[in-house]
C-alpha cells in the first residue's frame, strides 16, 4: 500500500478541521476517500470521495483502509468496535470512550494487531511536554515528589454548550470538562507521571453554565511512591491560567501555557541536602534557568502523519489507543469520588461507574436550552490551547 484511503465519520468542528488538513496536503500518504455525516452537512465532495449517511455502509464499502472517528464521545466505542471487526485501521478522537467499561470493550476488539489503532492525543506532540517527560525519565529532575496542574483556561461560554445539542449532559457527553477538554491533560498527566493509586475528587456541576455535568474540578491524586498531586480545572473561570508545577529532588519545573519551561535547579538533591546539612535553617543552593523549547509540536497533523506512517512503514505510534483508557479511568474516578464523597482506589470498579452514569443519563430531569447557531471554523480554531 502506498496511500492510505481514509474515511472520516462526523463532519462537525473537528472532522472538518481534519478534512481541511488532509485535503490541504499536510499529511503525506493519506487520502480522504469517504465522508460520513448523519445530521450536519458534508463539505462539497472532491474527486475520489464518496459521501455516506450510514457509518456501517461506509465501513463495509471497501472504499477505505482506515477510519477517523470524530463523532460525539459515546459513539467512539460502537463505531470503533465495528470498524476494528471489519479489519480497518482506526484513529479515534479523544476520549476513546466515555467510561472505563466501554474502553475495555473497545480495546478488546483490537484483536488483529496488524491493524493500527491510535487515539488523537495531539498534545503529546507539544515540545514542552516531550521535554518534561525527557527530564523526568533521564533523572534530570530527580525523583518527582509533588505535582500541581492548574488548567483553568479552558474557558467556554454558555453559548458553547447551548449550540452543541449533545454537550453538557450525561446522556449526550457523559461528563463535562473532564470528558471534553481534559482528556488531553489527564492523558499527559498519566503519560508523564503514571496512574495514581488513590483519587479524591471535588466536582461542581453546572457551577458556571446551564449544564448538568461538571464544569469545575479539584482533585487530589496519590501515588504509592509517595508522590502527591493536585489537578484543578474549569471551563468557567476567566482569565484562568495553565500552570504545571513539578517538584523533584533536583528542583522545580514550571510549565506555563503548555509552552514555556522554567527550571529552578537544586545544586544538591533536597533530601540528600536535608540529611547532610549541619544547619537547622539552611536551603539547598538553587539556580534559575529557562529551558528552550523549539516549537509547539505538529499537533493534529503530526498524529495523522504518525498514524499513516505506522500503517505504511511501522513507525512507532505516538498515542496508541490502548493508552486512552488511563485518562478515562482517571476522569471517571474523580467523578465517582465526588458522587460517593469518598476516596477511590485504582483500578476502579468499571461496572459500578457505568451503572451510576447510566442512571444519571436515564433519570435526568435536566432540560437544556438549545440554540441553533453553530460555532464558525475560526471560532473553533480558538479552542486549541
Ligand atoms: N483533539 C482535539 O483537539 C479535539 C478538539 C475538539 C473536539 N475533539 C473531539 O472530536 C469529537 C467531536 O467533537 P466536535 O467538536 O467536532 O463535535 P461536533 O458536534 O461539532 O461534531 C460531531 C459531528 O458528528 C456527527 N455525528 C454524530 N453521530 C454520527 C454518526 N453515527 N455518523 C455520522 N456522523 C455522526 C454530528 O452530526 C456532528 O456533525 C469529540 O469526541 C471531541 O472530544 C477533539
Amino acid at each position: 500500500m502506498e496511500t492510505v484511503r481514509l474515511g472520516i465519520v462526523g463532519l462537525g468542528n473537528m472532522g472538518k478541521a481534519h478534512l481541511a488538513n488532509i485535503r490541504g496536503g499536510k499529511v503525506t500518504g493519506l487520502r480522504v476517500t469517504c465522508l460520513c455525516e448523519t445530521v450536519g452537512t458534508i463539505p462539497a465532495l472532491q474527486e475520489g470521495e464518496t459521501a455516506f449517511t450510514d457509518v456501517s455502509e461506509m465501513i463495509t464499502s471497501g472504499k477505505l483502509d482506515a477510519i477517523l472517528i470524530c463523532t460525539p464521545h459515546y459513539s467512539h466505542t460502537t463505531i470503533g468496535i465495528e470498524a476494528l471487526q471489519h479489519g480497518l485501521h482506526v484513529l479515534v478522537e479523544k476520549p476513546i470512550s466515555v467510561h472505563k467499561a466501554d474502553c475495555e470493550k473497545l480495546i478488546a476488539a483490537h484483536t488483529d494487531k496488524s491493524k493500527t489503532f491510535a487515539a488523537m492525543f495531539n498534545m503529546r506532540t507539544n515540545a514542552a511536554f516531550k521535554k518534561v517527560k525527557d527530564l523526568i525519565e533521564t533523572g534530570e529532575l530527580g525523583e518527582v515528589r509533588r505535582v500541581h496542574w492548574e488548567v483553568t483556561n479552558w474557558f467556554r461560554t454558555n453559548n458553547y454548550y447551548a449550540t452543541g445539542g449533545w454537550r453538557g449532559t450525561w446522556k449526550g457527553e457523559g461528563g463535562g470538562v473532564l470528558m471534553n477538554q481534559c482528556p488531553h491533560n489527564l492523558d499527559l498527566f498519566t503519560w508523564m507521571f503514571g496512574v495514581p493509586q488513590r483519587v479524591r475528587g471535588f466536582c461542581q456541576f453546572g457551577r458556571f453554565h446551564d449544564v448538568e455535568v461538571e464544569d469545575d474540578v479539584t482533585a487530589v491524586l496519590m501515588y504509592d511512591s509517595g508522590l502527591s498531586a493536585t489537578f484543578v480545572t474549569s471551563t468557567g473561570e476567566a482569565p484562568g491560567r495553565n500552570v504545571l508545577e513539578i517538584s523533584g529532588e533536583r528542583g522545580r519545573l514550571t510549565v506555563t501555557d503548555n509552552a514555556q519551561i522554567h527550571f529552578q535547579r537544586n545544586r544538591q538533591p533536597m533530601t540528600e541536602f536535608s540529611y547532610a546539612s549541619e544547619a537547622a535553617f539552611a536551603m539547598p543552593e538553587s539556580w534559575h534557568m529557562d529551558i528552550p523549547v523549539d516549537n509547539t509540536g505538529g499537533q493534529h497533523v503530526e498524529i495523522l502523519q504518525n498514524f499513516t506512517n505506522n500503517i505504511l512503514s511501522g513507525e512507532k505510534l505516538l498515542s496508541p489507543a490502548e493508552e486512552g483508557i488511563r485518562s478515562v479511568e482517571l476522569a471517571n474516578a474523580i467523578l465517582l469520588s465526588t458522587w460517593k464523597d469518598a476516596t477511590i482506589s485504582l483500578p476502579m470498579d468499571a461496572a459500578e461507574y457505568e451503572r451510576i452514569l447510566k442512571d444519571k443519563s436515564e433519570n435526568s430531569t435536566f432540560v437544556k436550552k438549545v440554540v441553533a447557531k453553530k460555532a464558525s471554523a475560526d471560532d473553533f480554531a480558538k479552542s486549541f490551547r
